[in-house]
């Protein structure tokens, strides 16, 4: 994830941390610990649950200030109002955020001091969510986390793994340093998403999208790898364009030398098999765009270094997991728009026509890459979909990912009136 190895400067960023009843509570602890650590000052509220799960008084301790539950405190309010709790701060992240207290902040509820924040204030709110997998994907659930989304919210995780029920699924909450890089993200200026209040969601909000982008490395021995000349820079620029039209945007990127983009979820990955286990792991999603250059093949890595002496070796290739075939024929959870790409060096629409037949994708991005496109700033694609062959003209790799999101708003729209793209 963004970020979550590097050490972020979060000085004098305001954070109010809403705490809610769960058993990840108390890892919120070592979030507010995390965050003191990089300069930021944490206001906590409790709700009445979270008190059940961990005192007051050690959220207190950590966070140097006392912490605040109730909405008719008399002293509190003459101190600071509610709302003033609320505008004061950067950033609100409601950590661990429980099935309950997503259901109560979708609805707008204002019946305890934590939701009467959430509706007052006009900061970005980041839910790290928290509950048991059932809650988690029960569609009621799933509905609430995608109002929230439309209004502008942000979510980190949950992750998969073990729960405290003992089942195993998505549901726990995202480590303490994961939270810390999407507060990170989420404070970023250019993160481009609606605010609270700011009058209208972006085309894609409420929905996640999942973009992979890169190479893929495939190591030969300890020191060797075979890899190819993608720059990642269409892949990021789309995740980036997905974020600003409200979308919650996991990127899977495999090495490269450009940043994560802002507002995103990034995870890095080096070969392709890796490539795939982060993308089903993000899954689902309502959009996943393949557009990593992902090496074809891989070879058996020797465990050592390949010496020189002799003659040369001879490299045996296995084929790799084709990820957006894999993703496209998925039959449970498939996202509603699969898009792949195509980089070919002739016969370029015949070529693609007949990828986007085979991989069974809904949308194929054809680009010429005799022109010179990997590593270049801009690029000429060409969009076939059932309906046909698009040619747009030369445009920055920021412009066809701009361009790209609209088409995927677009194609939402039409599948819900029931057309197909
Ligand atoms: O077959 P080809 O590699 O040309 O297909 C390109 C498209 O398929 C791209 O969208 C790429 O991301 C995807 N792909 C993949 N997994 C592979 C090979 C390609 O997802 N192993």
């Amino acid at each position: 994830m963004t970020g979550a190895s590097a050490r972020q400067n979060l000085a004098g960023k305001r954070i109010l941390l809403i705490v809610g009843g769960g058993v990840a509570a108390y890892k919120s602890l070592e979030l507010v610990r995390r965050l003191r650590e990089r300069g930021a000052f944490t206001r906590v509220v409790m709700t009445q649950s979270a008190k059940k799960f961990v005192a007051e008084l050690s959220f207190a301790a950590v966070a140097g200030s006392p912490v605040h539950h109730d909405l008719f405190d008399a002293a509190a309010e003459g101190e600071m109002g509610h709302i003033g709790l609320s505008r004061e701060a950067d950033l609100v992240v409601v950590a661990p955020a429980t099935a309950n207290l997503v259901a109560r902040a979708a609805l707008g509820l204002a019946d305890d001091l934590a939701t009467t924040l959430l509706l007052a204030t006009d900061k970005r709110v980041l839910f790290a969510p928290a509950m048991n997998l059932r809650m988690w994907l029960h569609p009621a659930t799933q509905r609430n986390v995608a109002t929230l989304g439309s209004d502008g919210a942000v979510f980190v995780g949950p992750e998969k793994g073990e729960m405290a029920c003992g089942e195993f699924g998505p549901g726990r909450m995202s480590e303490p340093l994961d939270i810390v890089a999407a507060i990170g993200s989420a404070l970023a200026e250019d993160t481009g998403l609606p605010l609270p209040g700011a009058g209208g969601a972006g085309g894609l909000a409420g929905r996640r999208v999942v973009v992979t982008s890169g190479p893929t490395h495939e190591p030969i021995d300890p020191v060797r790898f075979i890899a190819n000349r993608s720059s990642g820079k269409q892949g990021h620029a789309i995740a980036a364009a997905a974020a600003r039209a409200g979308a919650r945007v996991t990127l899977i990127s495999g090495p490269v030398n450009i940043a994560d983009p802002p507002g995103v979820e990034t995870r890095h990955v080096v070969t392709a098999r890796e490539m795939l286990a982060a993308v089903e792991e993000a899954l689902p999603a309502d959009i996943f765009v393949a557009a990593a250059a992902v090496a074809d093949w891989r070879v058996e890595a020797a465990a050592e270094k390949i010496k020189k002496t002799g003659a040369p070796p001879s490299l045996t290739l296995v084929e790799n997991p084709d990820i957006l075939a894999t993703v496209a024929a998925r039959d449970r959870d498939r996202p509603a728009i699969v898009v792949g790409f195509a980089a070919e060096t002739g016969e370029l629409l015949r070529r693609a026509r007949e990828k986007f037949l085979r991989k069974g994708c809904d949308m194929l991005v054809a680009n010429d890459v005799t022109s010179g496109v990997f590593g270049a700033d801009e690029n000429t694609v060409h969009i076939v979909t059932a309906e046909g062959v698009e040619d747009w003209p030369r445009l920055d790799k920021e412009a066809v990912a701009e361009r790209l999101a609209g088409r995927l708003v677009e194609i939402l729209a039409q599948q819900r009136n029931g057309k197909s793209p």
